[in-house]
């Protein structure tokens, strides 16, 4: 692969899951990023080889990121197989490396995404042919280099995926619940809550503890990636080890060793025990308390902080009387927990109007394939001032990007 001058700043493009653009935007910004701009389920920006290292060690709500190599049109097949063929791929992998090829169209040039891989795969793998007499060969797990195509109308982008393994698998869930959620996603909600670090915050029905997890990480300045294996980066020929390890050490160097206010609780001693463990996996046990309790028997012990809530949705997890058991939640923060908010993700829009409190936000993401709200509400002492917040419908902002 060419060198790339460590100095030289160049396009990224970080993937994230629907409704969090603005969050990992932020985080670009705090991190350094360039030239940041936010589109629908990612945010572009630009930055150097050390921006690229940090980006994928420390960001917890990206899913990965992509370096554009290559733009070109194509309204075939064969326009696509030539024009990948011409791309001089020798300067990009050995032919003893292997590839995997991820593509994602919407064209009507092109039927199947799959068709598109193995098109792309057939010009990088028939150029070495040419040339050495012999082919990479194909590793979907850990290739060398993963290759993303991204085809609009007649356009193709062809970029590197410098991530490898997505990142939100953090390595620290040695065990999940039987409805746990992504670490990005949950990540995501802690950072969209606005949570600060010195306020109590509950993870209400924390099952396999992600939520409380990640937001042990985030008060703790832990970047979200140091217990990864590693990234796809470091296969390339341009790896440059010394300035990934200073990298490193200046993320480190930034880990603080705070103790917040964190509840993990769940009705469910056997789930309980994985979020322990979990959370020693995540070097954050010292973080978390954990209670074995139903949320309807919590009481708070401050005036004010923050709730998560990811309830049973009633699809993997299912509940005897679904509308029932949301309207206890919103009794209960009604009686109980006047001076704080409640962020409460669930995709059961029945239940969500069960809960019978108007939120003052309420924000579209995805929970694996199911569309979900996140609703935040305040809880302000008296129902008269609750009525008077006037709802926020942030999908509205979404659908404009
Ligand atoms: C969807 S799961 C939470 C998944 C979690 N966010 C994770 O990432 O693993 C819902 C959890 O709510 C718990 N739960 C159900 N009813 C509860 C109650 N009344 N009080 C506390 N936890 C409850 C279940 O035991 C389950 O672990």
């Amino acid at each position: 692969m060419e060198k790339t001058e460590n100095t030289a700043d160049f396009e990224m493009k970080a993937t994230t899951l629907f409704g969090l653009e603005e969050v990992l935007a932020t985080e670009l910004l705090k991190l350094g990023a360039k030239n940041i701009e936010p589109f629908k389920r990612g945010v572009s920006f630009t930055g150097d080889l050390g921006f690229m290292y940090k980006a994928n060690l420390c960001l917890r709500t990206a899913l990965k990121i992509l370096v554009p190599k290559f733009k070109f049109t194509a309204s075939s097949d064969k326009e696509l197989y030539d024009n990948m063929k011409l791309i001089d791929w020798e300067k990009y992998m050995k032919v003893d490396d292997t590839l995997a090829v991820d593509a994602v169209h919407n064209s009507e040039f092109f039927n199947h995404s799959l068709y598109i891989e193995q098109k792309t795969k057939d010009a990088i793998c028939d150029r070495f042919r040419e040339k050495t007499d012999a082919r990479p060969s194909v590793d979907l797990i850990n290739p060398t280099l993963r290759i993303y195509v991204h085809i609009y109308k007649d356009e193709v982008s062809v970029s590197f995926d410098s991530s490898g393994t997505i990142l939100y698998k953090r390595n620290y869930r040695e065990d999940i619940n039987d409805a746990p959620m992504k670490e990005v996603l949950a990540a995501g909600m802690v950072l969209l809550s606005g949570w600060q670090p010195h306020l109590p915050l509950i993870d209400g029905m924390c099952g396999s503890g992600t939520l409380a997890i990640e937001a042990a990480l985030y008060a703790n300045n832990i970047p979200a990636g140091i217990f990864r294996e590693g990234f796809g980066f470091m296969s390339w020929p341009d790896y440059d080890e010394k300035l990934y390890d200073t990298i490193y050490e200046g993320a480190i160097s930034k880990i603080k060793n705070s103790t917040p206010n964190i509840l993990a609780n769940d009705i469910d001693n056997k789930v309980l025990d994985i979020a322990k463990h979990n959370s020693t996996v995540a070097k954050v046990d010292d973080s978390i308390s954990f209670s074995c309790a139903s949320f309807f028997d919590l009481m708070p012990d401050k005036p004010m902080g923050t709730i998560l809530l990811n309830p049973p949705y009633d699809e993997r997890m299912k509940l005897d009387d679904i509308k029932s058991f949301y309207k206890q939640i919103g009794d209960k923060l009604k009686k109980d927990f006047s001076g704080w908010s409640c962020w409460l993700i669930t995709s059961n829009e029945a239940a969500m109007h069960a809960i019978g409190l108007r939120p003052s936000r309420r924000i579209t993401l995805f929970n694996g394939s199911l569309e979900c709200r996140l609703l935040k509400f305040e809880m302000y002492a008296g129902t008269k001032k609750l009525h008077k917040i006037k709802p926020v419908d942030d999908n509205l902002d979404n659908s404009q990007k």
